[in-house]
């Protein structure tokens, strides 16, 4: 059965205020208006969070966050928890994004946030993706390893609040996007892997997005031939017109 795609914006750093945000959030709520037939979450840096929940009350956008602590409460200067974020609105948090593995993030410290994230009730979209792509292969077990620590202790009851987003370094910001047939390759080994832990049900409820300089142009491809199940979009999620146009690729696909 198909399911529901799921487009993410991933707004990183970005915009500079508080003012701003709550513009880009309006623009973006209206230029998906009349949008039908796919999940948008939006994921601005998290100190904005609360001041737009009530910007998309009653609309089918949700708010997502680009990363959380594992620990519910305590002296962890500088970190924000699962309930902390549910409380300003979170539907979802992203975690392992390569931003952050490239800032020290483990692998291990991935698998205890997307638990915890699980756990409190969220979705959690674990991002996995390789630096650079090999004749040998190396490639598909460097992301096989990503993806086996993500989900470790993550029962099969629970992967309908997971998410996999496959985001290769070289794709991000640059770009270059994955070919079609590059992202649908590494969709279906990340889907043969998940069928190997979880049975062939479990892995059917993992929604496999694809996320590396997807823009207007490209989404529509990406979705087809790609047979991804949406996208993780940064640079243009910041352009509102751009991103509702991605969401309605991937809903018509
Ligand atoms: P990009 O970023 O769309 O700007 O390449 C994607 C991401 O990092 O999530």
């Amino acid at each position: 059965m198909k399911k529901t795609p799921l487009v993410v914006a991933n707004w990183k750093m970005h915009p500079g205020s508080s003012s701003a945000a709550k513009s880009l959030m309006r623009e973006t709520a209206k230029a998906l208006a009349r949008t039908r037939g796919v999940d948008v979450a939006v994921a601005p840096p998290s100190v904005f969070l609360g001041e737009l929940q009530p910007l998309i009350a009653g609309k089918k956008l949700r708010l997502a966050a680009q990363n959380v602590f594992y620990e519910k409460l305590g002296a962890y200067t500088g970190e924000v928890s699962v309930p902390m974020l549910k409380s300003v609105g979170a539907a979802l948090a992203i975690v392992g994004h390569s931003e952050r593995r490239a800032l020290g993030e483990t692998d291990e410290l991935v698998n205890k946030k997307a638990r915890a994230v699980i756990a409190g009730g969220l979705a959690a979209i674990a991002c996995v993706g390789e630096s650079k792509r090999d004749a040998r292969g190396d490639y598909l077990s460097f992301v096989e390893k990503q993806l086996r620590a993500a989900c470790a202790g993550v029962s099969a009851q629970a992967l309908g609040k997971l998410v996999i987003a496959y985001e290769p370094i070289w794709a991000i910001g640059t770009g270059t996007n994955a070919t079609p047939h590059d992202a649908h390759e590494m969709k279906l080994f990340i889907q043969r892997i998940l069928t190997d832990t979880y049975g062939r049900a479990g892995a059917a409820k993992v929604r496999i997005l694809y996320g590396g300089s997807v823009t207007a142009k490209n989404a529509g491809e990406l979705m087809q031939d790609g047979a991804v199940d949406g996208f993780l979009v940064g640079g243009a999620s910041l352009r509102a017109a751009e991103f509702a146009s991605i969401c309605r690729s991937a809903a018509s696909s």
